[in-house]
């Protein structure tokens, strides 16, 4: 029987939920107790199957610039674990800080930078994070995006707490720290789900380049422009993995 896929899935990557058959869903108010503030996070639980494959979608997620704490915006990772999710996929949307990147790019992560962000976890647990990001599903995403002709990166994230975007001199400092895409998210639930030993892969879509002027609105808007082909990418990746 093939485990449980899970996604978290961040603006523009909802589009792949219209495919989920058997289909539940609830809100993250009634099982988190908590809900999602952001204009364009819809704040759902979905679960179903797709291709006979069963799945479970985290239609938005909760944020630190929202308030919470790194330990509390990872509470949706760790209800994916309980629900036997051994595999998740954790999507963004992010600045481009790489020059070679464009809007519209699929970045496949490869590293993070996790410097800014204060660790979910609490106490001795020593969690060894050399290799973040599961090499399988790293190369079958690769895959299905150079078959599919999907423009895309291999690329680290870093992690800023926002809600601010960040300045010119941050993007330039977060550059020549080596990161290619910035974002507020993903960070904190890849070490989360790192810790709880699930095989993980990161997906960034660029909706902004750094280095020009954008607003949320801009982030929202790009982000939609390229649903389709993030639909695309996951109709082929679910039955691949
Ligand atoms: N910075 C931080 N977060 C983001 C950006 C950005 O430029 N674009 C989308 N999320």
């Amino acid at each position: 029987m093939l485990s449980t896929l899970g996604f978290i899935l961040g603006s523009g990557w909802g589009k792949i939920i219209s495919d989920v058959n058997d289909r539940k869903e609830a809100s993250f108010e009634k099982i988190f107790n908590k809900k999602a503030t952001v204009p364009g996070h819809s704040g759902k639980i979905i679960e179903g199957k797709i291709a006979g494959r069963p799945v479970i979608f985290s239609s938005g997620r909760f944020h630190t610039y929202e308030g919470y704490s790194t330990h509390e915006v990872t509470e949706i990772v760790r209800y994916l674990h309980s629900r036997g999710v051994k595999k998740i996929v954790i999507t963004s949307a992010a600045g481009g800080l790489n020059e070679n990147y464009k809007v519209g790019d699929l970045v496949i992560l490869k590293d993070v930078i996790s410097l800014f962000c204060s660790s979910p976890l609490t106490g001795p647990k020593f969690l060894d994070l050399s290799r973040p990001f599961s090499e399988d599903m790293v190369k079958k995403a690769q895959k299905i995006a150079k078959d599919q002709k999907i423009n895309y990166q291999n690329g680290t994230y870093v992690y800023v707490r926002g809600p601010h975007y960040e300045t010119f001199p941050d993007k330039k400092a977060l550059k020549i720290l080596g990161a290619d895409v910035v974002g507020m998210s993903t960070v904190p639930e890849v070490i989360m789900a790192n810790y709880l030993k699930m095989e993980v892969l990161g997906l960034s879509m660029v909706t902004n380049l750094a280095f020009v002027k954008h607003d949320h609105h801009e982030v929202l808007t790009n982000a939609k422009k390229q649903e389709e082909k993030l639909y695309k990418f996951f109709e082929f990746f679910i039955k691949s993995i």
